[in-house]
């Protein structure tokens, strides 16, 4: 590898100065130039022939030295005709006044209402109006039968243009009747084709001689290279001007985005972002929220458990005993829950189902005051997707621990939070979380509609108190993907996991 680059570097130096030295003409050109350099006279463009190369190459090198100045060409427009549906009909069917004058003989005289029965009704009126050409016309509602001699080689030479039309080989003297079919209108396609033809110039005569006929190297190979057959041969110069496609690095999903929006959001505010798993046990995304144990949403559909065997007894040092005995028995003058509470119920690992188990936690380890931590983590519900549900999801968390955490205080946070996403009018409705009480969710007007952004509360003693802390808690949290629905105009929430290309490139927003 290193003789290699050593080796390529003089090659290098010695493409650019050739690129100075010489016009840049590839070897599709240079036979074409040559070719044309053998004739004296202007040569049309089926006609241009250079040994082993296609038509389509040929007709590719031929635009880029006209471009390039090296051969003169001039071109003519050359018309050509088709049969559109309608003539391909009339082709088949019979012309509509041979198909009337036929019926007509056959029948001697036809109502004038009864010729539809024998062609289509637009049909009629046309092959009426051809047929008055050759003096047969209705009289008294009817048409009756005269032989008109001309008649008949008149429509053996019109259906014998049309055969030649569809098979491409008519000519254009054949006896006015392009003229003709080209006023009856719709039967026939006109077609458009430039021909090109050229000869080589003064230009393309220098820049061949230049050449010195030999064929040049486009295409660099390491074996040029290693072999040292470079020194001796002719290469095409690279035109570092030539159009390229602009090349797309990567950029930040637009998922990505608002999470690092909401995450500025949440630390301009004074909050520290929580650490979290995504493995957690029942004990503490449920049993520490004071969530009861027969609560539906526990149940399998709603939460994915992981089907583990794992002791969990030591990931759940006191909570277990300190959830026991506020479900079975409350705190202080609140009742509990008064039900026998089960342990193994706890140890159930799972996937978290949101991100408040995060802030019960952070604050058993972290109990002294003031706490304001948040987090946009991804939490997971046993769910069937939809236009508007997912399975996996980011949520926002924000909480606060402290002396003044209170509603009005929670009504502040939020309406800071919400106005920093752009959601300035915000309403709140009262709720029901088992952890928080009192509860609300915040309400959003976005163009005139009203949409839930997310729930709040207080949290309960019975969650506070058990884990040894003195003052109160807020809290609100969010699923994310609904407010990126908002953001990006969607209409169906999974488009945001679809990787759409053309849609995830109109928020390249560089990283
Ligand atoms: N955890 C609740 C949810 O998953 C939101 C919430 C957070 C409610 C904090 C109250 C307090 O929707």
């Amino acid at each position: 590898m290193t003789e290699l680059s050593k080796s390529s570097f003089p090659l290098i130096l010695y493409i650019i100065i050739m690129h100075q030295e010489t016009m840049d003409l590839s070897n599709n050109e240079l036979a074409v130039l040559s070719f044309l350099s053998g004739k004296h006279e202007y040569v049309e463009e089926d006609q241009v022939i250079p040994p082993g190369m296609e038509r389509r190459e040929a007709s590719n090198a031929i635009s880029w030295l006209e471009a390039k100045n090296l051969i003169d060409v001039v071109r003519t427009e050359e018309v050509s005709y088709g049969l559109s549906q309608e003539g391909i009909r009339y082709l088949e069917e019979g012309l509509p006044e041979k198909r009337i004058y036929d019926a007509v003989e056959k029948y001697s005289e036809i109502d004038l209402r009864e010729l539809e029965r024998f062609l289509p009704a637009s049909d009629v009126r046309i092959g009426l109006a051809q047929l008055a050409k050759f003096g047969l016309r209705p009289s008294g509602g009817k048409i009756a039968f005269k032989t008109i001699p001309q008649f008949q080689d008149e429509v053996l030479r019109r259906q014998s243009f049309l055969e030649s039309v569809s098979s491409g080989s008519y000519s254009v003297l054949e006896g006015g009747l392009l003229e003709h079919f080209k006023r009856r209108g719709g039967l026939l396609v006109e077609r458009k084709r430039t021909r090109r033809k050229m000869r080589i110039n003064a230009s393309g005569i220098a820049a061949l001689k230049e050449s010195r006929g030999g064929s040049r190297i486009e295409t660099l190979t390491p074996e040029i290279i290693a072999s040292g057959a470079w020194r001796e041969s002719v290469f095409r110069a690279f035109d570092l001007s030539a159009p390229a496609e602009k090349f797309n690095g990567g950029y930040y999903h637009p998922m990505s985005i608002l999470i690092k929006m909401v995450k500025d959001i949440f630390t301009n505010m004074g909050f520290t972002e929580m650490p979290g798993h995504y493995i957690e046990t029942a004990g503490w995304n449920m049993d520490a929220l004071f969530i009861p144990q027969d609560h539906p949403a526990r149940e399998m559909q709603d939460t994915f458990y992981l089907n583990s065997s794992r002791d969990t007894r030591m990931e759940l040092p006191e909570i277990i005993d300190l959830s026991r005995k506020v479900h079975e028995k409350g705190v202080g003058r609140y009742p509990g829950w008064g039900y026998r509470f089960d342990e193994n119920e706890s140890r159930k690992l799972l996937l978290r189902t949101h991100t408040t188990v995060s802030t019960v936690r952070y604050l058993y380890e972290h109990r002294n005051a003031p706490q304001a931590v948040f987090s946009v983590e991804k939490v997971f519900r046993h769910e069937s997707t939809d236009w508007k549900h997912l399975a996996e999801l980011h949520q926002i968390e924000g909480a606060y621990y402290g002396k003044n955490a209170n509603l009005s205080t929670l009504k502040s946070l939020m309406r800071r939070f919400y106005s920093a996403l752009g959601f300035k009018d915000i309403r709140f409705i009262p709720s029901y979380y088992p952890y928080t009480e009192p509860s609300m969710d915040a309400v959003a007007v976005v163009n005139g509609k009203e949409v839930e952004l997310g729930g709040s509360g207080v949290f309960r003693p019975e969650v506070t108190r058990p884990i040894g802390l003195r003052k109160p808690v807020i809290a609100w949290g969010m699923g994310l993907e609904r407010v990126a629905m908002l953001f990006f105009g969607l209409s169906d929430i999974r488009h945001l996991y679809r990787s759409d290309l053309e849609w995830l490139k109109g928020y390249q927003i560089k990283g």
